[in-house]
């Protein structure tokens, strides 16, 4: 086979977990390492590709011959991703956005009261990826979905509602798999099709969904 079947293509991708600060020393993020971005960054440029990483905050060095741009909320993360979009042959978002954000940051630390409770109001995100998706000159898009029942179904629904060319469905609910995890297992669906790819290694999951990336990617183009 073609052993850099990403030659001369340029592929962004998301990675990481965003933080939504509450205020100067607080914020709402999850359990996202930036591993399974970071070997898709890797497998890319060894497959041939350009790789521009926008990253949350993780603590992982960047793969070699990777540009990579660090964010904290899905506001920068998503203005970091629209500022190079249209460059770009392919997307890839791995990345675990926060869906809600605090709708004001405090300007100080909020302070402890006499209250039991504490209410704090989110708003909505943007979703980057459905972003990028709706543009006219879109590129291949690819999105994850991170599930803990109904893998399909679930990521069958964000396929079409956020107009995906394929989507990486995990299982977070499992152990050994998912968040922060070394290995992974994928289910790939795009509109006419699916494949499974086993737990591996999440470097060698990364080669695996980048081949079928890349043939769906020339099916298409
Ligand atoms: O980083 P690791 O520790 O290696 O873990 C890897 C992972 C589990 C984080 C990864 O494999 C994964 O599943 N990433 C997607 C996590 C996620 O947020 O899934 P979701 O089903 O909530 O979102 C669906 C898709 O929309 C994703 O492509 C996500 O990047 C995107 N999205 C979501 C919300 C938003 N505001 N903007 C987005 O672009």
């Amino acid at each position: 086979g073609n052993l850099k079947p990403l030659a001369g293509l340029k592929l962004m991708l998301t990675a990481g977990p965003t933080r939504e600060a509450l205020d100067p020393v607080r914020f709402l993020s999850n359990h996202s390492s930036g591993k399974m971005g970071f070997a898709l960054a890797e497998a890319a440029v060894q497959l041939g590709a350009s790789v521009t990483l926008v990253s949350g905050p993780v603590a992982l060095s960047t793969p070699s011959g990777v540009k990579r741009i660090d964010v904290e909320s899905a506001t920068q993360m998503q203005a970091a991703v629209m500022e190079d979009i249209d460059e770009q042959h392919i997307f890839i978002a791995c990345a675990a956005v926060a869906d809600y954000a605090p709708k004001v940051i405090a300007e100080h630390k909020i302070k402890k009261t006499s209250s039991d409770t504490l209410i704090i109001e989110l708003v909505k995100n943007p979703d980057i990826v459905a972003g990028v998706a709706a543009l006219e000159n879109k590129p291949f898009t690819v999105g994850f979905a991170a599930e803990t029942q109904d893998l399909e179904i679930y990521a069958r629904d964000k396929l079409s509602r956020k107009n995906l060319d394929m989507i990486a469905a995990n299982n977070v609910a499992l152990a050994g798999q998912g968040f922060n995890s070394d290995n992974n297992a994928l289910s790939v669906f795009w509109p006419n099709g699916q494949q499974a790819l086993t737990l591996a290694p999440k470097h060698e999951l990364a080669h695996h969904l980048l081949t079928l990336i890349a043939d769906r990617y020339y099916d298409s183009h």
